[in-house]
């Protein structure tokens, strides 16, 4: 099994193999018409330290994505993506190599299935090849995207729409609501955001006005903030031996120190099963669990 940074998995056992991890760092422009930059990535390069490259050579299109523990070959399998940006948002194409054949294949973002933390790489070709880089496209052109939450406020605290100064802002948010991985273990967001019918989200409105509602664009879908429901069915916070739901971010579980990975699904069982009794809303997780 080839485990990329390991930052969205939780190991309830053992893992009886060989794991593998990608460490080619490479970053090489491979094409740059003065407007759009094309660049070839590593499966092993660190995406912040990609972002923080981008950044410093005045190229817009992952500056959103700043401060996202992982790799960058991971990037694609989930979509990683934050403050309104994905990563499927800029991959032109992922280059992998398959493990049946032996042979090495690139596949265009279009055959990618890049959808809300989904693509193809989760579904059919899970297990059947290895990600060994991507190609982003990214552009010279100032493309400031702010509308997320506090993101205007933040970036205009710092001067105004600037590379750097989005990516200061997006590292503070994140800095304040999420954990560090490296001081306190957690996956991110343990959970999806549900998609549900608009009617339903309509009728949980009735009861709850303040409830965050995101209509999903060409559809008659509703993503509700997982983190929210979470947070009113009383869980924000809440500690059960060794691991707890975040204090300051409610999708986020963290353990407390020498928790097992079955601690932390029971304590993810139980989240879902509070939020479904309260609001009938069931949440998926978002990390992979094996
Ligand atoms: N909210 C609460 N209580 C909480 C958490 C959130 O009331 O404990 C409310 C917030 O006030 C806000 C809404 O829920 O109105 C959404 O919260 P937030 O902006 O923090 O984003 P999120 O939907 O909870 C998603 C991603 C994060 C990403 C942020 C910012 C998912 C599963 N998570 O969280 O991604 O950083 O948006 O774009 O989509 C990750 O995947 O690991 C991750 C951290």
């Amino acid at each position: 099994m080839v485990l990329s940074g390991g930052n969205n998995i939780l190991f309830t056992e053992d893992y009886d193999g060989l794991l593998l991890t990608p460490v080619s760092q490479g970053i090489a422009v491979l094409h740059d018409d003065g407007v759009s930059v094309s660049v070839r990535v590593d499966a092993g390069v660190e995406w912040d330290d990609l972002v923080a490259w981008a950044v410093e050579r005045g190229l817009w299109g992952v500056e959103n994505l700043s401060a996202i523990p992982g790799k960058a070959g991971a990037a694609p399998v989930q979509n990683i993506g934050a403050y309104g940006r994905e990563a499927g948002d800029v991959i032109e194409r992922v280059e992998m190599y398959c493990v049946e054949s032996g042979a090495t294949l690139t596949l265009d973002r279009a055959h990618c299935a890049f959808g809300y933390r989904e693509s193809v790489f989760k579904h059919d070709l899970k297990g059947r090849i290895v990600i060994t880089a991507i190609e982003i496209r990214l552009s010279r052109t100032p493309q400031p995207h702010l509308g997320y939450g506090d993101v205007e406020r933040e970036v205009e605290a710092r001067g105004g729409a600037a590379l750097r100064n989005i990516r200061d802002a997006i590292c503070a948010i994140r800095q304040a609501k999420l954990p560090d991985p490296a001081v306190t273990g957690n996956a991110g967001s343990f959970f999806k955001n549900p998609v549900v019918d608009a009617t339903v989200a309509e009728k949980l409105r009735a009861d709850y006005p303040d409830m965050p509602a995101y209509p999903v664009p060409e559809t008659c879908k509703v993503k509700l903030a997982a983190g929210w429901l979470i947070d009113r069915a009383g869980m924000k916070g809440f500690r059960a031996g060794r691991v707890g739901v975040h204090d300051r971010q409610a999708l986020v579980l963290v353990n407390l120190g020498g928790a097992t990975g079955r601690e932390v699904l029971d304590l993810a069982r139980a989240v879902q099963s509070k939020v479904y009794e309260r609001f009938g809303i069931a949440i998926d997780t978002e990390v992979n669990i094996l």
